[in-house]
């Protein structure tokens, strides 16, 4: 038989389940440790042939981890695959410079301004990303 062992670094949380599954057969009290967190998070509303994103955040100890990137990509995986939607939207304030880096990183393209969205003399851009369109976002 051959063991493997793996150092699991932050951004994979793909066995912890596993772990705290084997924690709970192997401990009684097996909410001294629990290796699961909840890092961010993000809200997603499905129409017919689109995904609206209307909130993201993630952990600030978490963050430029890959969580928010691996949190839309999954969110965009069940929208095309379950939903079949085409296109996925987000408002998002001009400001906000670690949320506008993430969606253009993400392929997201400016499709205009919604003036005094977020107050008085405050807009917010509405981007769009073409799920169809593999090269902008390859699933
Ligand atoms: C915006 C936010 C969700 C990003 O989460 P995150 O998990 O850190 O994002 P990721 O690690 O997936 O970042 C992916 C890419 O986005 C860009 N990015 C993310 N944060 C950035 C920052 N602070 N400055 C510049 N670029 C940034 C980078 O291109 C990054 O890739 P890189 O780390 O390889 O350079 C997070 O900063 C947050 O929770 N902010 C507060 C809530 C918020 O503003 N939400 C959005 C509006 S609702």
């Amino acid at each position: 038989m051959t063991i493997n062992f793996h150092v699991l670094d932050a951004k994979d949380t793909s066995h912890l389940n596993e772990v705290k599954q084997l924690e709970k057969s192997l401990f009684k009290k097996s909410d001294v440790w629990s290796p699961v967190q909840i890092l961010g998070y993000a809200f997603l509303t499905f129409t017919s042939v689109n995904v609206h994103i209307s909130k993201i955040a993630v952990r600030e100890s978490y963050r430029r981890l890959g969580v928010a990137t691996g949190l839309i990509r999954e969110g965009l995986k069940i929208a095309t695959s379950r939903q079949r939607c085409l296109t996925a939207s987000l408002h998002v304030n001009p400001g906000n410079t670690p949320a506008m880096s993430l969606y253009e990183s993400l392929g997201f393209k400016l499709d205009g301004q919604l003036h005094d969205y977020y107050g008085q003399g405050k807009p917010a851009l509405k981007m769009i990303l073409d799920l169809l369109d593999n090269s902008s976002f390859p699933i």
